[in-house]
């Protein structure tokens, strides 16, 4: 196939179990039926989905995606040849590409893709946590953005090297990750001293591999309940001590 056109790439970002619009247009006014000819792929191999002819053919399609997919027929016409991808699932993040045959054009779509991990995370203020993230990835060269609630910056590995230098101040001196075990895709990330601040929701984003973790933290104060439930006692005894000597005198 002869290219005239590689479309920039867009971004597109779903969950594990839901469900995503990846676009993908021709210009217009489109050809007639006969001439739609388009082909979904995934890493550039796997057969997502195929329009020939205006008539969808998934006798090629890769089993992985059976069921999964559908596209808009009533929009054929227009140019639209965006694919829906339900049931979102881990290998489905990636790039994908839509050829558009007749008119040789590539459209290139990056599929992100939100994993909630299942955990809610305990610490106590002033004490240490490590927030869990694992890649299957193993390269030298990993990017990895850890942030809280979605906006600030608590720490970076970029192409495998720590990165401090965007750090948000409120993080400074109490982040540590563990270089030694990056090859092993493991890039959990400590966090010392903590505040009541830090509660919130942590997102670990693989970029190499279009992945993005996202957790739970709770901080409490141990020692003030401690101290608490000690006072209740304390008063529960005075209290009974009391009684127990206005029924004796
Ligand atoms: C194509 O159709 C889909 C499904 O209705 C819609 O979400 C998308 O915005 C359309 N794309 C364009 C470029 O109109
Ligand atoms: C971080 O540690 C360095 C070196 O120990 C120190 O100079 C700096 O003031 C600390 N920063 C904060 C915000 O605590
Ligand atoms: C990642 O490494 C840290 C520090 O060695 C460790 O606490 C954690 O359990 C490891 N996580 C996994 C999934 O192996
Ligand atoms: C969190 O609380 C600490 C201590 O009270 C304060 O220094 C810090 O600025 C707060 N961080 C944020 C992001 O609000
Ligand atoms: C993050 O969000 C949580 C929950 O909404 C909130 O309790 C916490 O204060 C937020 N922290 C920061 C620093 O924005």
């Amino acid at each position: 196939m002869l290219i005239n056109e590689v479309s920039l790439q867009v971004t597109v970002e779903g969950v594990i179990g839901g469900s995503v619009v990846l676009p993908c247009s021709g210009r217009e006014p489109q050809l007639t039926t006969e001439d739609i000819i388009v082909n979904w792929k995934h890493h550039n191999s796997l057969n997502v989905y195929a329009i020939i002819k205006g008539k969808v053919s998934v006798e090629e399609q890769d089993p992985k995606y059976k069921d999964r997919v559908e596209s808009f027929s009533e929009k054929y016409l227009r140019g639209n040849f965006s694919l829906k991808l339900s049931d979102l699932q881990h290998t489905d993040a990636g790039m994908y590409q839509c050829y558009i045959i007749e008119e040789s054009i590539i459209e290139i779509v990056a599929l992100l893709i939100k994993v909630p991990l299942q955990v809610l995370i305990v610490g106590y203020v002033g004490d240490s946590v490590v927030l869990p993230c694992s890649s299957e990835l193993n390269t030298e060269d990993i990017t990895v953005h850890w942030r809280h609630n979605d906006s600030l910056k608590v720490y970076d590995i970029i192409k495998g090297k720590v990165s401090v230098e965007e750090q948000d101040s409120v993080y400074k001196n109490r982040t540590e990750s563990f270089p030694q075990v990056y090859k092993t895709g493991n890039f959990s990330l400590k966090l010392n001293n903590l505040q009541y601040n830090d509660t919130g929701n942590y997102i670990c984003h693989i970029t190499n591999e279009l992945l993005i973790y996202s957790m739970e933290l709770l901080v409490k104060d141990e020692k003030d309940q401690g101290t608490q439930s000690r006072t209740e006692k304390i008063v529960t005894l005075v209290a009974f001590l009391s009684v127990f000597i206005l029924f004796y005198i």
